[in-house]
């Protein structure tokens, strides 16, 4: 493991996250909680990436609201802003600049070809705008941005960071080296999980049914009577099987938060009934996230310390930013 402070350079590491949102469980346990493990072993940028977020329309106050929230919660999640770069895309204007510079270069062919643009636009027919068809090549510009070695993406993000990759070779081919090309991170640990009352659809915050997504910030009563209303069958063992979705996922969830191997899981429980294994796994997970809301509460209440928070991160990712942004201008020909 190559630690922060021992001889050889860590590694570059970039993510962001929409603030769409209550972040849920799902988040947590499948890319926030690696982001705090990150910060130890990478030199890490992170960002909450609000310019995405109006590729569908948003009230603005509920906005506001969100982009505080997210940046607050990813504080309380233990995100050190003084180890990492913690910040707002949308305070840091090269995002935007250099997105069109890569726009330039990126046909409407490959972006056609986006699964995401395809399944967003066909839920969305009256606002299919632009923005939203061009938004992986934002994200291009968010990552490259920071020449990052390493980007942690989810299964839903795997095209988009392909394209980016696509976008900055060719954009070296044609100008000279300006970019590095970044691998996809696929982190050691990391959950995927699904739908409490669905469990073969993904646990998802749009989901209209409010017994199905645990947020990261609910209420000790709320996060137990979710799990006590898991689906699940009608089998009464607690094992791991394709034929077992509901249990299935209520043991990954189990075995997230506690560190324990699926197996471990098993015998714990082995004997044991539904009922008390779901309000087992509720408890836990609400001990988990309880000091995480605590520390939120605080932080949001203290809007000014969190201004200066904020405002700190993002000088600290446009000096990054302008470099990089200023030598992609030049390349391309712009007078500086
Ligand atoms: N598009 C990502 C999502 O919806 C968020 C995102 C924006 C992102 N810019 C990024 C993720 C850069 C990784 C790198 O989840």
């Amino acid at each position: 493991m190559c630690e922060k402070n021992s001889q050889q350079a860590p590694k570059k590491v970039l993510s962001c996250i929409q603030p769409s949102g209550m972040l849920t469980l799902g988040n947590y346990l499948g890319a926030l909680k690696n982001w705090v493990a990150m910060q130890d072993e990478f030199d890490c940028t992170f960002a909450v990436a609000d310019l995405h977020a109006i590729t569908v329309r948003q009230e603005p106050a509920k906005l506001r609201q969100q982009i505080y929230s997210t940046y607050a919660l990813l504080l309380a999640l233990g995100i050190d802003h003084e180890k990492n770069t913690l910040f707002i895309q949308s305070h840091v204007p090269e995002h935007a600049n250099l997105s069109w510079l890569l726009s330039c270069n990126t046909q409407f062919g490959e972006m056609s070809r986006m699964t995401q643009f395809k399944d967003k636009s066909a839920k969305n027919p009256s606002n299919v705008n632009v923005g939203l068809f061009s938004y992986p090549v934002l994200m291009a510009a968010d990552i490259l941005l920071y020449k990052p070695d390493l980007v942690p993406v989810g299964h839903d993000q795997k095209q988009h960071l392909e394209i980016a990759r696509d976008i900055a070779i060719r954009f070296n081919n044609l100008y000279g080296d300006v970019f590095t090309v970044p691998e996809p991170y696929i982190p050691k640990v990391g959950a995927r999980v699904m739908s409490l009352q669905d469990p073969s659809k993904k646990m998802s915050k749009s989901d209209d049914n409010l017994n199905s997504w645990v947020a990261i910030l609910d209420s000790k009563d709320d996060i137990i009577r979710k799990f006590k209303r898991a689906v699940t069958d009608s089998d009464a063992t607690i094992r791991m099987s394709e034929d077992k979705p509901g249990i299935s996922n209520l043991i990954t969830i189990y075995s997230a938060v506690t560190g324990k191997s699926s197996q471990e899981v098993e015998k714990e429980f082995e004997g044991k009934g539904y009922g008390e294994f779901k309000l087992a796994v509720g408890e836990t997970v609400a001990d988990t996230l309880a000091p995480i809301k605590k520390k939120y509460d605080e932080i949001i209440t203290d809007k000014k310390a969190l201004e200066q928070l904020y405002r700190e991160g993002a000088q600290k990712a446009e000096r990054v930013a302008k470099k990089t942004y200023f030598k992609a201008m030049k390349k391309v020909g712009f007078v500086l």
